[in-house]
């Protein structure tokens, strides 16, 4: 006896059908961190929804101050208490899913005092959290797979920080990775100058709480012009990826239906260059099911 399934050819063509199909198929990001009843890390991996997760956030660094993760009520981090996030991390790295450090956030509790400052803080990251050695790490011995700026306060100095990291990436054998977390308005943007390095790898622009390039149904003609400044005049090495608020609650404003998103929007940015969707934030998402519905269309 012999299943039908094992038949060569039939596995061939499965096979070739699924590549075929993840090729074509953008990813789900998420921002994890800011809400304790969103469920533990290692959970929020489980449900396979997800290729990417900012741990959010960093919330403290730069001008002297000591650095900083502020995850709300998952853990302190006064004493140690974060260390088993470690855990999380590495369960979702055996799933395959990248785990970024988000710095940031909607705190003002974090800015950039002159280039030397910024490479300071990029020394911190690069040995508290990815490849290098201190014996303080929050997460423990968990590497993360690089660092995403969520800076939404205090411009200068960024490119620093970026260049800084981006030098310990070149000393490793381990892929790293940079990220941000742009608001969609292009001109005056806060990470402009960090963006035009170069060294970003994906870019995830928010498209909420700035109406005037947020998507709606009716007009979505300052949503497709914002999209196209991005994505033919920043170089990034991976993909451009549309910010969204999981639900109604997790934003302002700039929610967008799984209806709409799926009829509407993402026939606008379909190309090369689009790489999925981010979502803020995984805790709304629990809530509101949003990635459920979107995930086989994105
Ligand atoms: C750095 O901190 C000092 C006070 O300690 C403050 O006066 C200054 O504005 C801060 N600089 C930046 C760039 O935030």
């Amino acid at each position: 006896m012999r299943n039908k399934l094992s038949h060569p050819l039939c596995l061939f063509l499965l096979i070739s059908l699924s590549l075929f199909a993840k090729s074509d198929a953008g990813s789900l990001v998420v921002y994890w961190g800011q809400n304790a009843a969103e469920g533990h890390l290692t959970k929020t991996c489980k449900t396979g929804l997800f290729h990417i997760v900012n741990i959010a956030f960093l919330s403290t660094f730069g001008n002297g101050t000591q650095p900083q993760i502020n995850l709300a009520g998952h853990c302190s981090p006064v004493s140690n208490g974060c260390k088993r996030l470690g855990i999380g991390i590495k369960n979702c790295q055996r799933r395959g899913i990248k785990v970024m450090l988000s710095i940031g956030g909607g705190t003002k509790t974090y800015s950039l005092s002159s280039p030397d400052d910024a490479r300071q803080v990029a020394d911190y990251i690069w040995d508290n959290f990815l490849g290098g050695k201190s014996k303080s790490r929050p997460f423990g011995d968990a590497i993360l797979d690089g660092v995403d700026f969520d800076i939404e306060s205090g411009e200068l100095h960024y490119a620093a920080l970026a260049y800084k990291l981006h030098d310990h990436y070149a000393g490793s054998s381990k892929k790293f990775y940079l990220t941000a977390a742009p608001q969609c308005p292009f001109q005056n943007n806060l990470l402009h100058g960090a963006l035009t390095t170069g060294l970003f790898d994906h870019v995830w622009i928010k498209f909420y709480t700035n109406p005037q390039c947020e998507f709606t149904p009716k007009d979505p003609t300052g949503f497709k012009s914002a999209w196209n400044q991005w994505t033919t005049s920043i170089n990034a090495a991976g993909k451009f990826f549309v910010g969204l608020p999981a639900s109604h609650a997790a934003a302002r404003t700039g929610f967008v239906s799984s209806h709409a998103l799926i009829n509407h929007l993402l026939p606008i940015v379909r190309s090369p260059k689009y790489g999925g969707v981010m979502l803020w934030d995984r805790f709304h998402d629990l809530q509101s099911g949003y990635s459920g519905k979107i995930r086989r269309s994105v």
